[in-house]
């Protein structure tokens, strides 16, 4: 959820410190910080807001530390914000010491003070009082002793140019240049400054010394870690459009095809045995993932006819899932960093299961821990809102099902044979867009909403009731359109807003006469479909979406309500890039 990044370099430390944090901003925006390593000691600039507050004279150092926070412990201050002091010590950290309040407790009873009320204080101190000059094994004495997840970067006044760094549950890469050396929480972060990265595992240390990088174990003992170079996939593309938001929907057709093309050079063959002869079938996913998660269950379910458990990851870790030797679990997560989905994905594990992860995140956690990860291709997304990985999901989880088929000698489906029509409808989809523009103005008021749909359709009303709630603040549900008379009607009233999504050519009347029944009884009603019927229909405003197959009409289907979504946002005068208590990668539970 916080983004750190430390760096050793010749000149410009505090500068290159500045523009990562900005890109590691979507990560957290509730405070920002930084700390620079001098002869003169530490000078720090923290502020509660964004990076850009840190802006000014830059601090002299050749060795830096910096932190964007998402607040846990603590509410958004100055105070709170990292880089955290102690002694000799200056630390940054993302994650959650979930012993911290015993760890304090006993700190205080030794006469320690306080300046925040960050869990994260608490490490700085120990490692300040563990200390007897050697500072590696300082910080690997405290580390120890936390439970929980964190990733730290630490610097320490008496090692000029040295940064000590440990991972646990929370991500970490190394990165190089010719005239830096990198710790980040993520590559993307690094894009246009490192050319090569390494991921940290959990249990492992960074230890950025004598102008190099190693990787150690907790007695210091180096580790092989082979740099590889920063990928297409994982550098920023600069931004053309308003929000990052709005880029990300508009490089939607990119992303399906360059998805579609790594798909099709994929080789499922290490997931044969799992795939043919899995006893149950598992998928775990959490917010948009866990939508995606269900449409890859309706899609497996009809085409290969046997049935698909699917759980939210923080549900199934707690509830003793029915998971065992021989099953498959599907994982879904554009950040492969989700804590929850990663909790699942270890457990089933543990208890012999079979990983396959689908994960936009090539170094991710989700993707090292999984047997087998599928890569999306849809390049970084910084929204926090999920667009384009939506899409991309969808289209890998369709084709993990077809694989499924394959391997367990089912009719292959028939949308296979389409996928290439996909990138050129989603760019038709954007012709719906001044229509989006004009509903939202339309809605911009409304103090909720309901979305609907059958089967597929349920899916995507769910995931455009999300982006509602998630960037423009308005209460929006995602509704199984049959379900409507069985209570949720009485709260239709005049002017009340329920968007129809119907794609599903012989469910389209029944969609249509839920949507007729709460017309009559005042409810400002938008219909969504690709259907000839939508013509004739009675809805108040109407959307022809531009037409694929049935089957893969989920992928498609969905662009319009992200980008009203996107429009009620914008007109309610909201960042959609930074919805309010919110973080991109949730990598605490
Ligand atoms: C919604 C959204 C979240 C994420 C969820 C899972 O727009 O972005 O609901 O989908 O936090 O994140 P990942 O896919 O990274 O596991």
């Amino acid at each position: 959820m916080c983004g750190i990044v430390g760096l050793v370099a010749k000149d410009n430390c505090y500068s290159r410190i500045l523009s990562t944090l900005g890109r590691l901003e979507y990560r957290g925006y509730d405070s920002a910080g930084i700390a620079l390593l001098s002869e003169k000691g530490f000078s720090v600039r923290k502020k509660k807001g964004g990076v850009s507050n840190l802006a000014g004279e830059p601090l002299a150092g050749k060795t830096g530390i910096g932190h964007t926070r998402w607040a846990t412990h603590g509410a958004p201050s100055d105070a709170n914000a990292h880089p955290h002091i102690a002694g000799k010590f200056a630390l940054v950290h993302n994650g959650i010491v979930e012993n911290y309040a015993a760890l304090k407790a006993e700190l205080l009873r030794e006469g320690e003070t306080f300046l925040s009320e960050t869990d994260s204080e608490v490490i700085v101190k120990l490692i300040a009082r563990a200390y007897r000059g050697d500072f590696f094994a300082a910080v690997s004495s405290v580390c120890a002793r936390l439970e929980g997840a964190y990733a730290i970067a630490v610097l320490c006044e008496d090692c000029p140019e040295e940064i000590v760094c440990a991972k646990y549950r929370s991500p970490l890469v190394a990165g190089v240049s010719c005239d830096a050396l990198y710790v980040c929480s993520d590559a993307p972060a690094l894009s246009g400054e490192a050319d090569a990265i390494a991921a940290a595992r959990d249990g492992e240390f960074i230890h950025i010394r004598d102008g190099k990088i190693t990787f150690c174990d907790r007695e210091g003992n180096r580790l092989e870690r082979a740099f590889t170079p920063v990928t297409e996939q994982e550098r920023m593309r600069d931004r053309r459009r308003g929000t990052f938001m709005e880029e990300e929907i508009f490089d939607i057709p990119r992303a399906l095809s360059d998805t579609l093309a790594a798909l099709r050079r994929t080789d499922f063959a290490p997931c044969a045995r799992a795939m043919r002869s899995a006893g149950k079938v598992f998928a775990v996913a959490c917010g948009t993932a866990f939508h995606a998660a269900l449409a890859f269950k309706d899609t497996v379910e009809r085409e290969v006819k046997i049935p698909v458990l699917c759980h939210t990851s923080s549900e199934f870790r707690y509830r003793d899932p029915l998971v065992g030797k021989g099953d498959l679990v599907v994982a879904v997560s554009q950040s492969g960093e989700t804590a929850d989905t990663l909790e699942a994905a270890r457990l089933a594990r543990s208890r012999g299961a079979y990983i396959l992860a689908i994960t936009n995140v090539a170094r991710s956690s989700l993707a090292s821990l999984a047997d087998f990860s599928v890569a999306m291709r849809a390049g970084p997304e910084i929204a926090v809102a999920a667009t384009k990985s939506y899409n991309c999901q969808l289209l890998c989880l369709y084709y993990v099902a077809a694989e499924l088929c394959f391997f367990r000698h089912t009719r292959y489906p028939a949308y296979m044979a389409e996928l290439s029509a996909l990138p050129a409808a989603a760019t038709a989809a954007f012709g719906t867009f001044s229509a989006m523009d004009s509903l939202a103005q339309r809605l911009q008021g409304a103090q909720g909403m309901y979305f609907l749909g059958r089967d597929a359709d349920v899916r995507t009303a769910a995931e455009g009731a999300l982006k509602v709630k998630e960037i423009a603040y308005v209460f929006a549900e995602g509704y199984a359109a049959g379900e409507l008379k069985h209570g949720t009607l009485a709260l239709i009233e005049d002017g009340f807003p329920v968007l129809a999504v119907a794609t599903r050519a012989d469910l389209f009347r029944k969609t249509e006469n839920a949507l007729e029944e709460v017309r009559s009884r005042g409810a400002y009603t938008a219909l969504f479909s690709q259907c000839e019927a939508i013509s004739e229909s009675c809805a108040d405003f109407k959307c022809r979406l531009p037409a694929v197959c049935e089957a893969l009409m989920p992928i498609i289907a969905v662009i319009p309500l992200q980008y009203f979504a996107l429009r009620m946002c914008a007109l309610r005068g909201y960042d959609p890039d930074k919805p309010r208590n919110l973080a991109k990668s949730v990598t605490v539970e």
